[in-house]
């Protein structure tokens, strides 16, 4: 198997499905990972249609990790290499829920997540030359207020955008510590802001969010133009020559303060592999 492989989370929707057009058009193998059947399917035939076997689905639902293992056997079953891994997979949760580890749903899903894919695929990615690991974050980490004793946030009311915003504020500290990781690989990362994008991105949200998000609509770019900067970092020389940053519309971005603050990043690490040794 010599194909260049890559993996995109989330691919079944939005953006990730846009990724998973791009990267088949660059010439990948590409695995879209979808959490069902349901969705996944009509997917994968659109891709299908267009780029034939080169695109396949392979199934993982983010909200219980024990799955992760499962894909990566079910990967590892078939390829030997993972050139680029796109952690994409989330969303916001209207309401406070848990995922199967009991991690409140919206960190657990949009932060542990990639953490843990990316933890479970590292031993492929760094057997592979040149790969890289991109992870789609977003502007919203800019109303976070994250409190590194209370990542579930038992301790605070439920708030939809500041979860989200906390948990992309986690994509973007994230990377910067696993640039600095992975320091002496030859393995790049980095994660982006897509735009504001119209995809089924608010459909689970609740009250004035999930009222008047829909009248947005209209301004908002296309899934095609959201999955651009993930492209460019996924593809090409310029993202090639740093690593560990923060990216809108195809350009390098300082993000806020809060996410270049590597102390809270490597905390962040540090309390992530905690909760997943409890
Ligand atoms: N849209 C925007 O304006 C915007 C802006 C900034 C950042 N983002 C980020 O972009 C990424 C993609 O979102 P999108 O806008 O393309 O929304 P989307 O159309 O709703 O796509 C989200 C994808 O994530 C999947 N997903 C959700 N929960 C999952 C779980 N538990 N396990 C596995 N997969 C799961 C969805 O699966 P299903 O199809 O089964 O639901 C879908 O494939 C997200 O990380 C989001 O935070 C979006």
């Amino acid at each position: 198997m010599t194909d260049r492989v890559c993996i995109v989370t989330g691919g079944n929707s939005g953006i990730g499905f846009e990724l998973c057009r791009g990267m088949a058009a660059a010439g990948f193998h590409v695995v879209m990972v979808s959490r069902g059947t349901e969705r996944g399917q009509p997917a994968l035939e659109a891709l299908q249609t267009e780029f034939g076997d080169s695109v396949e689905m392979m199934l993982c639902d983010m909200s219980d990790l024990s799955n992760i293992p499962t894909l990566h056997a079910a990967f590892t079953s078939k390829f030997d290499r993972l050139d680029v891994l796109l952690n994409n997979a989330g969303a916001m949760w209207g309401k406070r829920e848990n995922t199967a580890q009991g991690h409140e749903m919206t960190f657990g899903v949009n932060h542990i997540g990639y953490f843990v894919m990316t933890q479970t695929f590292l031993p492929l990615l760094k057997a592979t030359e040149g790969s890289r690991i991109i992870n789609t974050a977003s502007e919203a980490h800019k109303v976070a207020s994250l409190k590194l004793n209370d990542l579930n946030r038992e301790k605070k009311r439920y708030s939809q955008w500041r979860t989200y915003g906390n948990s992309k504020l986690c994509n973007i500290l994230f990377t910067r510590t696993l640039a600095r990781k992975l320091e002496g690989t030859n393995i790049i990362t980095h994660c982006f802001h897509p735009g504001v994008v119209r995809t089924r991105f608010g459909s689970g949200s609740s009250g004035l969010m999930r009222l008047f998000w829909p009248f947005f609509r209209p301004f908002m770019i296309s899934s095609k133009r959201g999955a651009s900067t993930g492209l460019h970092l996924a593809l090409s020389e310029d993202a090639g020559s740093t690593t560990g940053e923060y990216w809108a519309r195809s350009k390098r971005n300082r993000g806020n303060r809060h996410a270049r603050n590597d102390d809270n990043a490597n905390r962040l690490w540090e309390l992530t592999e905690g909760m997943l040794d409890e």
